[in-house]
């Protein structure tokens, strides 16, 4: 039969691909194989390869140059999987099921999970690990059933709380940051969301009545108008980025040549619509780091919140309202993270390549977030089990539970003296590495809670050093020998900790416990720069 005439041209279009495929030079080669290897491969590596005839060299005109399919097919069989190349390095007994590489950022931020930010929360996946009833090769018991009690002692932004829920287990938090229980707490409370949504949509309204007066609103949108105009002439996408790529435009100095340039724009808008960018005192962390419009509007919401009777309504709106104030703080969007300075101005950015703009009013985020909370809050609500769970502020080296938990939910007081505590499951602070008060210093500031900083175990601010990291063994195996008390005999303590310094081996003796396994975890989404093969230690514990 005769070929169809589409075939005989896939054919052709096929056979003459060979001969126009992709060239690289010795140098683009070398980039290219550095990036598809991960590591770095110099322009030696590849010279070598042409020299002992690994990959053809073609091209006479003087420059060198390979074929990208040649590197392609040698290298594919060098590159291992991660996997492999982790446990080369880290060890075979690296447990690659905890490493959680198939779930998505938005299973690891599921429901509650993300009702406000927390640096330093480990994910819910992790937890449910260890808390549900699966067996596999590394975990080859079930350590905690439902109607059970699990406690986490440095319980942070709530997240083994709200697994043990999930789960059917009961569970207890402790946390010395009073900011840090609210957002635990509020994830694990039940609403009556109709009455959340009614209380949100009465204080959206009064805002938006609050902006209208102040012309804010207005003046963003001349701002945004002009800002549209100036970008499209001068950072075109996307032209503009694939230039500064190629080294074609200096970003540096452009950036700040066209910052200035706009400066005047943005600072007769500003005259016009009467807008103050700064305010007039800088005493707290809310006078200096929000421009006075936005601080207005804080203050006007806060008040409304005071007003709502009920409680729970009342938390789950400050939350609502914490997460929008941390969205709306004076600084740039590379500089999110890590304040430096309040920005007040148009400036160059270069996450977006352009000139972008402060924020003059919290009310796109006040409704995002708003909507987004009611919907998380929705989703565990049908997943959640009937327990007890409560997050209590307190140093977990001296707390008395019972007591503490008497005062807040007398029944679980009750079944906590009954039944005992089965287990902890817990990510302590590590020495040195963040100062869980400061990162929310907004919060505190918004709530008035009283700051206990000089409490925290282990904080950024008081280093690494000998004396910080005696302090922290003595702290955590106080934390060990308090919660003791109130566990069980045959008790599980579960550790996730990233001990560097090898402090885990002194802990467990000092609180009289005994490491009887280490699960070793692939670490995969570093924030940090180094991205290098990198695991955590969850410690198994139990009474020596
Ligand atoms: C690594 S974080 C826990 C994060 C938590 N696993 C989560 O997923 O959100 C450690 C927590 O220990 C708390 N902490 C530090 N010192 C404490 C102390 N003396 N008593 C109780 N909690 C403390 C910090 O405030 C911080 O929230």
């Amino acid at each position: 039969m005769e070929k169809p005439q589409n075939d005989i041209l896939n054919l052709y279009k096929n056979t003459s691909n060979i001969y126009n495929e992709e060239t690289l030079t010795i140098k683009e080669a070398s980039l290219w194989a550095s990036e598809f290897l991960g590591k770095n491969i110099t322009p030696s590596n590849i010279s070598y390869l042409i020299n002992y005839g690994k990959i053809r060299k073609i091209g006479n005109n003087g420059t060198t140059q390979v074929l990208k399919n040649d590197l392609i097919e040698y290298y594919k069989n060098l590159k291992k999987t991660r996997q492999d190349e982790w446990k080369d390095q880290l060890g075979e007994d690296l447990n690659w099921a905890l490493s959680f590489e198939q779930y998505k950022e938005a299973e690891t931020t599921k429901h509650v999970h993300r009702l406000h930010p927390y640096k330093g929360k480990f994910i819910p996946q992790l937890v449910e690990y260890f808390l549900d009833n699966h067996t596999d090769h590394f975990k080859k018991e079930t350590y905690f059933k439902p109607g059970n009690i699990v406690l986490d002692p440095f319980s942070g932004s709530g997240t083994t709380l709200v697994q043990a829920c999930e789960l059917g287990i009961h569970a207890i938090g402790i946390d010395i940051s009073e900011f840090n229980t609210l957002i635990g707490n509020c994830k694990i409370e039940k609403y009556n969301l109709v009455e959340v949504q009614t209380e949100i949509n009465k204080i959206t309204q009064a805002l938006y009545t609050f902006i209208d007066n102040s012309k804010v609103l207005e003046f963003e949108e001349k701002l945004l108008q002009e800002l549209n105009i100036f970008n499209n002439k001068y950072f075109p996408v996307p032209d503009y980025k694939y230039q500064i790529k190629r080294k074609e435009i200096n970003e540096k100095t452009y950036g700040a040549e066209k910052e200035k340039e706009f400066l005047p724009i943005f600072l007769n808008l500003v005259q016009k619509y009467n807008i103050k960018l700064r305010q007039d005192k800088e005493n707290s962390f809310l006078d200096k780091w929000y421009s006075q419009h936005i601080r207005e509007e804080i203050e006007f919401v806060k008040k409304e919140i005071q007003k709502i009777e009920n409680p729970k309504t009342r938390n789950i709106i400050s939350i609502i309202l914490s997460r929008t104030i941390r969205s709306c703080r004076a600084t740039t969007h590379a500089d999110l993270a890590t304040l430096i300075e309040p920005v007040t101005t148009t400036y160059y950015c270069s996450k977006h390549g352009k000139i972008c703009k402060p924020l003059f009013s919290i009310i796109k985020w006040w409704n995002t977030y708003s909507t987004d909370t009611i919907k998380r809050l929705a989703q565990f609500d049908k997943l959640r089990k009937n327990t007890f769970h409560t997050c209590l502020t307190g140093d977990s080296r001296n707390i008395d539970i019972i007591d503490e938990m008497n005062k807040v939910n007398p029944d679980f007081a009750l079944l906590i003296k009954k039944q005992k505590i089965n287990g902890i499951f817990s990510s302590p602070p590590y020495v040195g590495l963040i100062d869980y008060h400061e990162q929310h210093a907004y919060a505190y500031d918004l709530f008035g809670f009283t700051r206990k900083d000089e409490l925290e175990i282990g904080p950024l601010y008081k280093g690494q050093g000998k004396e910080a990291r005696d302090s922290y063994v003595e702290g955590i195996s106080k934390v060990l020998l308090n919660c003791k008390k109130y566990l069980i005999d045959d008790y599980n303590v579960f550790l996730v900790a990233n001990d560097k310094f090898n402090l885990y081996p002194i802990i467990a003796e000092k609180a009289g416990m005994k490491i009887i396994n280490q699960y070793k975890r692939p670490v995969l989404n570093r924030t940090e720069k180094d991205k290098g093969a990198y695991a955590e230690i969850i410690f198994h514990l139990k009474e020596k």
